[in-house]
């Protein structure tokens, strides 16, 4: 029955912090028709760090199309349908490899990553008034252990095999995007190198008003300008898969990679985020809201960021965004269930929580990577606070669920002082948008209704859109209509204004403690 009413296919890959994923839609009505995903392993070397394995990455995006195919060959539908691939990663996290090898020279740091945190007050010290926005008029960024430079230069002064292959012209930096259109292209027999404008504003070397990597940035990390991929819009034929037809996912092999968007910009595409004033808040391993600000730049007073949200297309302008980012969301149930053990798994940690319906006052800030937005406090570490007698696991498990809640109430507030233009809803996406507790108590801590999307997979499907436009395969915006009807779910609040307001402000406390904890 397909068959009939198949439009071209667009594909995805979705490469995120804790997984990746292979998904393919029909382009006519956005229908997701297939898809694969498989875990990520984190590495914690030492206390702070975070990483992932290169290699481990490109693996599973081998494995996540090769089981798609075959899903796909279930179906009864023909892979040659697929008319483009696009490609959406986690951001920032930090990939060097040699170009002549293929071979990567360190494991990727992961934007989580804290081992920079003193590199990163070294060099706040030493701005004129120990300013961490110093940069922020080219970047749109505060200094922080959070974007990739600082991560580049730790490898650089670091790792012996980096500095060598710099020195010797062979080293390739990219972010996850760089390295898997790299390898996904013919990598070490003439791979593309290049990234696009959304992954590119994450590094801090890129001037996001010129469009292009800044020499000043560059000289101030000490990053030599030969070892960056090439900048491309987010939607254009960048090259085309070369893949060994001894794999599974060689018939995939002649079609053109060309989109690519970092994920949290691929998520507000795929929610239609087009106007200025739109907004989306993405529940990943972090939570981040970005709010759509049309052509202008515009640069926040309250902790958000400034972001290149996307340019579609070489000859179309670029969309910029603020953001405000949480670096621990779908993390914090990753660390119950495997640090504390108290939930084996993630489906668990709703039950457990609705079990009381409460934290009865208990505060968790799982400040675990410092605090990003709207504090930028690297020196910031978790807490679990208002404990008693009566307090026992389902509190809390409760309190970490309201403490993405209250995250994101923060973020909000920093965006709504920003525009002067309150959010009246909350459109939302994301793994932890499935978890019904939660959209309920984000609708009660924020007093506005939250809306999800009755397909949640936003992001790949921004990233698959980007591509199919670039060959002329479009759908969200020529034909809305075409689309399969947008239903979707609305959480209202349902608590009053005085209980909401009495736990937030219980929860500003919380925070200053994380951060003042040592002194
Ligand atoms: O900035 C990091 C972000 O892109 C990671 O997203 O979905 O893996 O939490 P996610």
């Amino acid at each position: 029955s397909h068959r009939i009413m198949l439009g071209p296919l667009v594909a995805a890959i979705d490469q995120g912090t804790s997984s990746t994923r292979f998904l393919v839609f029909n382009s006519k009505t956005a229908e997701l028709l297939s898809h694969h995903q498989v875990e990520i392993k984190q590495s914690f070397p030492k206390e702070g760090w975070v990483e992932e394995d290169p290699k481990e990455i490109l693996q599973s995006v081998y494995e996540c199309m090769e089981r798609t195919c075959e899903k796909l060959t279930q179906l009864n539908i023909d892979i040659s349908n697929i008319k483009a691939i696009g490609v959406t990663n986690q951001r920032e996290t930090t990939l060097v490899w040699d170009k002549e090898t293929g071979e990567p020279l360190y494991n990727a740091i992961v934007w989580l990553d804290l081992r920079t945190q003193s590199t990163v007050e070294r060099l706040i010290n030493k701005t004129p008034g120990r300013n961490k926005n110093h940069l922020k008029h080219k970047t749109g960024l505060p200094i922080s252990t959070y974007f990739s430079a600082v991560k580049l230069r730790w490898m650089m002064d670091n790792v012996d095999e980096v500095r060598k292959a710099v020195v010797s012209h062979r080293a390739m930096f990219g972010t996850v995007d760089s390295w898997l259109i790299w390898c996904l292209t013919g990598g070490k027999s003439g791979g593309v190198h290049c990234t696009d404008v959304t992954n590119a504003s994450r590094t801090m070397l890129f001037n996001i008003h010129t469009l292009d990597w800044d020499p000043e940035l560059c000289e101030y990390f000490g990053i030599p300008m030969e070892i960056l991929p090439r900048v491309r819009s987010s939607s254009e034929i960048y090259g085309l898969m070369k893949i060994c037809s001894s794999r599974k996912s060689g018939a995939l092999s002649g079609i053109p990679i060309s989109g690519c968007l970092g994920d949290q910009s691929a998520a507000l595409v795929g929610q239609m985020c087009f106007q200025d004033g739109q907004a989306k808040n993405t529940y990943g391993t972090g939570c981040f809201l970005l709010r759509n600000t049309g052509a202008k730049p515009v640069m926040s007073e309250h902790g958000l960021l400034t972001t290149v949200a996307y340019k579609l297309g070489r000859d179309q302008p670029a969309c910029y965004a603020l953001e405000g980012s949480v670096a621990i969301a779908g993390a914090v149930v990753r660390w119950l269930q495997d640090n504390l053990g108290i939930i084996g798994s993630s489906e668990e940690l709703e039950k457990l929580a609705a079990s009381v319906g409460t934290s009865y006052g208990c505060y968790f800030v799982p400040a675990f990577s410092g605090l990003y937005a709207p504090y930028w406090e690297p020196s910031a570490r978790g807490i679990i606070c208002g404990l008693t007698q009566f307090t026992n696991k389902s509190h809390v498990a409760f309190a970490a669920l309201e403490a993405v809640c209250f995250q994101t109430r923060e973020i909000l507030d920093a965006m709504n002082q920003d525009s002067g233009i309150p959010l009246t809803q909350l459109q939302v996406d994301g793994g932890m948008t499935s978890n019904k507790l939660l959209m309920q108590l984000q609708a009660d801590i924020l007093c506005i209704p939250v809306v999800k999307p009755s397909m949640p997979e936003t992001t790949a499907l921004g990233a698959a859109m980007a591509a199919g436009a670039a060959e002329g395969v479009s759908v969200w915006s020529l034909n809305p209509e075409d689309l399969s009807e947008v239903t979707s779910e609305k959480f209202e609040p349902q608590i009053n204004t005085e209980e909401s307001e009495f736990r937030y402000a219980r929860w500003k406390k919380a925070v200053q403690k994380s951060m003042n904890w040592e002194t």
